[in-house]
Formats: structure tokens, C-alpha cells, sequence
């Protein structure tokens, strides 16, 4: 059976089906994949699935969130690689929260070859959570990294050595503190150590066998005190205030980051403890000492190949609009 799906707008079917596989490719808490999608005839929706929020990592559902805002931008970047202008409207219902954005695809236009090579990084992007080498990154990719978070009406704030250390110690101590909570710890072992033929989740291979409990992450991160250990480039990823939409546009700021990073052969990974865990956040707040709510926080380096996580199949995530044939 092949699967089709209707025209939208200027895109017919094919290009309807390729610009939801690649939006499907974004990466997502514990790799949920947390959105769904219904084709109308003017436009693509994109609804947030609140049937896969995390009740324990996630209760609030920023992070579900954050993952529909990555699927989102890459969403947005497949259509305008075909050659089409996505017109994006964000939450365009106060009557359906969950309905996140409509993109109609609208005139033909010459695709900015910056969003192509953007778009061709989205099958390649992958979440490394493998050591990185001691290589440095050019100071100019660390800007181009800035810049693409400001596009997306985003904040990149500056971390000097001091606040990096102090920020280790936070990542350090709110990591045992989710580790001390039998609740967390199920869920974490429920979404991860998983075989490959499981199509969400995170599959064992992709953090190489280590622990569920992420201790890979300190390995690499450092643990505090730890003051004589390199630390890695890491870059967090701010909103100016903390609502649905503000949250929605950090995702998209974020897999913009995370595209900019694969089309420039970097390598990225989460360092999720000091915005998941509320106290340490207020406190990794305090420390940015800029207003800026911390969304995201990436570890940034060159690292070695990795194979790719699953993804649901496309029905899965169809709302209304499918066609069999
Ligand atoms: C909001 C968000 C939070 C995430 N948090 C973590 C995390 O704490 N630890 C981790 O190893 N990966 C984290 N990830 C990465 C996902 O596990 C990953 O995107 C998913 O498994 C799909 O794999 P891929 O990114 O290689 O395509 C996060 C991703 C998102 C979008």
C-alpha cells in the first residue's frame, strides 16, 4: 500500500510527503516525537500531541513544546528548499492551544542556497552524546551560531569561563538531582534503552550502550570542582519571556542552531539538567544575569559519525488528510 497524501497549496502530493518526512527528522525530548500534522487544502497545521508529553521530565510540556518549534523550522526550511515561500502563522487558534502554526506554501521563489545547504544538513543532523575531539570551533562559527538564534527571535546569551564553571557545578548537581527521583529515573529507562526496531524513544545504540541515567553526560561535561578539565563549547539557547510562543520559537531557534552546526561538520548534544530541573533553572537564570529565560542548553564539538534514530511512520502522525492508494 502507498501511502499519499493531498495537494497543499502550490505543492502537489510528492512534495507534501517529502516536506513531512523531513519535518519528521527534527529531534524531540527523548525522541517522542510529540506533533501531528493535518494537511488542508491552503496549508499545512501543526498541532502539538499532548498525548505524548512526559508527566514526570516534562509536566508543564516546554519541552514537547520546544520539540513541535524544531519540527516547525525544519518543516519550514523543506518547503522553501523546493522553491516555495512558507507562509507561518503561529498559534492561530486561542481556542486550540494546541494547534501550533499553519505554513502555506505560497509563490514560487529561487531557494536562498543558505536554507538549501540547511536543508540538506536535516537528514544528517543527528543528537551526539559521543565524546567530542579537543578541536576548537572558529570564533566566526560561534557567531553564525548567534545570528541563526537571533532569525529566529531567539537569544544566544554570552557564557565567560566563570559562569561555564559555575554552570557545571549546576549541571552536576541538578543531574543527581533527577536521579534521585524513582519517577524520573522509570521514565528515562522507559523512553531509552530500546531496541532498534522500536520507532520512538531513544534506541540503546544511540547513546552507545551507556547508562540511561546519562552519567556519559558528566563524563563529558565534567563534574564540579573538576576546574583543571577543558570544558567543552556549550551555548544555551534563551526566550525573553517563558510563554507558549516563546517556547515555540526557541524550537525553532534551535533546530535552526542545530542545522547551522551539521552544515558547518559540527556535532551537537543536550545538556538538559540545568533547564529541566525548575530550581536549577531559576538559579541557571540568575547566572545568564540578563532576564533571559534559558531554553536549551547544547554541548558543541566535532565528533564521529553516528547511525540514526527511528521515527514514526508518517500515518502515525497524519491527522484527517491521509489518502490510501
Ligand atoms: C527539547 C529536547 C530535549 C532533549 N533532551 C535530551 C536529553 O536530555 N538528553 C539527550 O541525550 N538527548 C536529548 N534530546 C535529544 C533527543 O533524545 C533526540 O533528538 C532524539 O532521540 C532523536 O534523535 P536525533 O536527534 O539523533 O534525531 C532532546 C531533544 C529535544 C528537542
Amino acid at each position: 500500500m502507498t501511502l499519499q497524501v493531498t495537494r497543499v497549496g502550490r505543492l502537489n502530493s510528492d512534495q507534501v510527503n517529502s516536506v513531512l518526512r523531513s519535518a519528521m527528522l527534527a529531534p524531540s525530548i527523548h525522541n517522542t516525537q510529540p506533533w501531528l500534522f493535518r494537511c488542508t487544502g491552503s496549508g499545512i497545521e501543526l498541532h502539538a500531541d499532548p498525548r505524548r508529553i512526559l508527566p514526570v521530565t516534562d509536566p508543564d510540556g516546554r519541552e514537547l513544546v520546544l520539540s513541535c518549534g524544531a519540527a516547525l523550522f525544519t518543516l519550514r526550511t523543506a518547503i522553501h528548499a523546493l522553491g516555495f515561500h512558507p507562509a507561518t502563522t503561529l498559534m492561530p487558534s486561542r481556542a486550540d492551544p494546541d494547534l501550533l502554526a499553519v505554513v502555506r506554501p505560497l509563490a514560487d521563489r529561487t531557494p536562498d542556497p543558505k536554507v538549501t545547504r540547511l536543508a540538506r544538513a536535516i537528514p544528517r543532523r543527528r543528537t551526539n552524546r559521543r565524546p567530542f575531539l579537543p578541536t576548537p570551533i572558529p570564533r566566526s562559527t560561534l557567531t553564525t551560531l548567534r545570528h541563526a538564534t537571533e532569525l529566529e527571535h531567539a537569544w544566544m546569551p554570552s557564557l565567560d569561563a566563570e559562569q561555564c564553571l559555575l554552570l557545571r557545578d549546576l549541571t552536576a548537581r541538578a543531574h543527581l538531582d533527577q536521579l534521585a527521583d524513582p519517577a524520573f529515573v522509570a521514565e528515562l529507562v522507559r523512553w531509552t534503552r530500546l531496541g532498534g526496531h522500536v520507532r520512538a524513544g531513544v534506541p540503546a545504540y544511540a547513546t552507545d550502550g551507556s547508562p540511561a541515567d546519562e552519567s556519559w553526560l558528566l563524563e563529558e561535561f565534567g563534574t564540579p570542582g573538576d576546574r583543571a578539565r577543558p570544558l567543552p563549547l556549550v551555548v544555551a539557547i534563551g526566550s525573553f519571556s517563558d510563554g507558549r510562543l516563546d517556547r515555540l520559537q526557541a524550537g525553532q531557534a534551535l533546530q535552526r542552531v542545530l542545522l547551522t552546526a551539521t552544515s558547518a561538520g559540527l556535532d551537537t548534544s543536550f545538556i538538559s539538567p540545568p533547564v529541566r530541573v525548575p530550581s536549577a533553572r531559576a538559579e541557571f537564570r540568575r547566572l545568564l544575569g540578563c532576564g533571559v529565560w534559558p531554553q536549551v542548553l547544547l554541548r558543541v564539538g566535532y565528533g564521529s559519525p553516528l547511525p540514526w534514530t527511528p521515527r514514526r511512520p508518517l500515518e502515525d502522525v497524519l491527522l484527517d488528510t491521509l489518502v490510501s492508494a
